[in-house]
């Protein structure tokens, strides 16, 4: 049995870390994921945009602020890699839930553990695609008086902007794609690919 569950796992982590890796899901789409950036890419970028966040603040207590879930995986690879004073939370807000198309509404499922008052915090987020997630969090955190706010995102796709807004640190600059992998979902799937990568809905199948 454990073995069974082992060797599934394993499986698993193969089907990951392969280029096009074609899930067996029970829907009757055919999905495929094609490879954009390798985990060895994000790693590098991830490591170099630690470096450049600690060179802009070489003696500041960074306080860390996820955008749960999507930033997941990139808050834990960039905090672990940024030297120092560094804290940690999380906030949540909802998004688009099972399409590829956002909604453009912005709402606050969760909120912070504690306050930001007077502190330098790093907004980390997945990726920024329209703004409106981030232009909606910018608004919320600047009445709540830190003594600055600066933003890094994994991705940005800058063709879909609609919100004035920018990141301080950007970790690739994406075309106009949707992307899963790396913590980014479809559905709640795909977070897991240690790639980031394009998902295709292919046409119906019979099941
Ligand atoms: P925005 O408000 O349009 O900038 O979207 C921000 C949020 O939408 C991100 O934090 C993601 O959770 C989600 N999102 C945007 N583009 C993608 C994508 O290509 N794949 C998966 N999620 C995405
Ligand atoms: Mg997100």
């Amino acid at each position: 049995m454990l073995r069974a569950a082992l060797e599934c796992r394993s499986f698993e982590n193969i089907m990951a870390k392969s280029t096009r890796y074609k899930p067996k899901s029970k829907s009757k789409t055919q999905e495929s994921v094609r490879t954009l950036i390798s985990c060895e890419d994000i790693q590098r970028r991830v490591g170099q945009m630690a470096q450049e966040i600690r060179r802009d603040f070489p003696t500041e207590a960074l306080h860390l602020v996820a955008v749960l879930k999507g930033s997941v995986f990139f808050l834990t690879d960039l905090a672990r890699q940024i030297s120092g004073d560094i804290s940690l939370d999380f906030i949540a807000v909802s998004s688009y839930g099972n399409r590829t198309e956002t909604s453009g509404e912005v709402k606050l499922t969760r909120d912070l553990d504690s306050s930001i008052e007077g502190k330098t915090v790093i907004v980390v987020e997945d990726i920024l695609d329209t703004g409106m997630t981030l232009q909606y969090l910018l608004r919320v955190f600047e009445q709540r008086k830190p003594r600055r706010i600066r933003v890094a995102v994994l991705l940005d796709k800058p063709e879909r902007r609609l919100a004035k807004v920018r990141a301080d640190y950007v970790g690739f600059t994406i075309p106009n794609e949707f992307v899963v992998g790396y913590g980014l979902d479809y559905a709640e799937r795909y977070r897991n690919l240690c790639d980031v990568g394009v998902l295709t809905l292919g046409t119906k199948v019979k099941k």
